[in-house]
């Protein structure tokens, strides 16, 4: 199987709308304020998302199955978001290349630190982090999200 991790740029913006409106049905449904947000939003708003963050897909044998945004937060700081995998490739791996292929490109933004937020019950998510070097925060915020971060300088 061909696994690849590919950045998208704004002409690929309705792939990645297809992708992200796919994960967000599957991680928080259809009834969910997100999903209300961006099932309207029209080519120029998912194209300048496009521009503004970093947006990397998974593709296994050339089909998308996956996304992780990543956002230059400051000088020193990339912000991870919205890691997502289609069910059916999840627990081969695949996250972890893709979150590997996010802090890549933080390294060749020059920052010192990647930062994400978790759900602190959701275990997978924090086991492919935490894989990778990332240390949670001592402690867990009242939304019940944890603060991860990795030194990459
Ligand atoms: C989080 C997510 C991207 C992980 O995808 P995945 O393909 O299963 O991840 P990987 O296969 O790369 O890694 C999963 C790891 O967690 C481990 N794992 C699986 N179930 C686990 C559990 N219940 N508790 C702890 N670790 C677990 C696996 O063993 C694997 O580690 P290993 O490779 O050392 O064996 C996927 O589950 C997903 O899209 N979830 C919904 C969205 C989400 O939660 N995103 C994260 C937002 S911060």
């Amino acid at each position: 199987m061909t696994f690849r991790v590919a950045r998208l740029h704004e002409s690929d913006w309705q792939l990645f709308a297809a992708m992200r409106l796919r994960a967000l049905t599957d991680a928080v449904g259809e009834d969910d304020s997100s999903y209300h947000e961006e099932v309207i939003f029209t080519a120029a708003q998912w194209r300048r998302r496009l521009r503004d963050h970093a947006q990397f897909a998974a593709l296994l044998e050339d089909r998308p199955v996956g996304l992780i945004g990543a956002q230059l937060e400051s000088a020193e700081v990339v912000y991870l978001y919205s890691l997502w995998l289609e069910p059916t490739v999840r627990g081969r791996g695949l996250a972890r290349r893709l979150v590997a292929a996010a802090v890549d490109w933080a390294g060749e933004c020059r920052v010192r630190t990647v930062k994400l937020r978790v759900a602190a019950d959701n275990a997978v998510a924090r086991g492919v982090y935490e894989s990778l070097g990332f240390r949670a925060d001592e402690n867990t915020a009242p939304d019940g999200e944890l603060a991860m971060s990795l030194s990459v300088s």
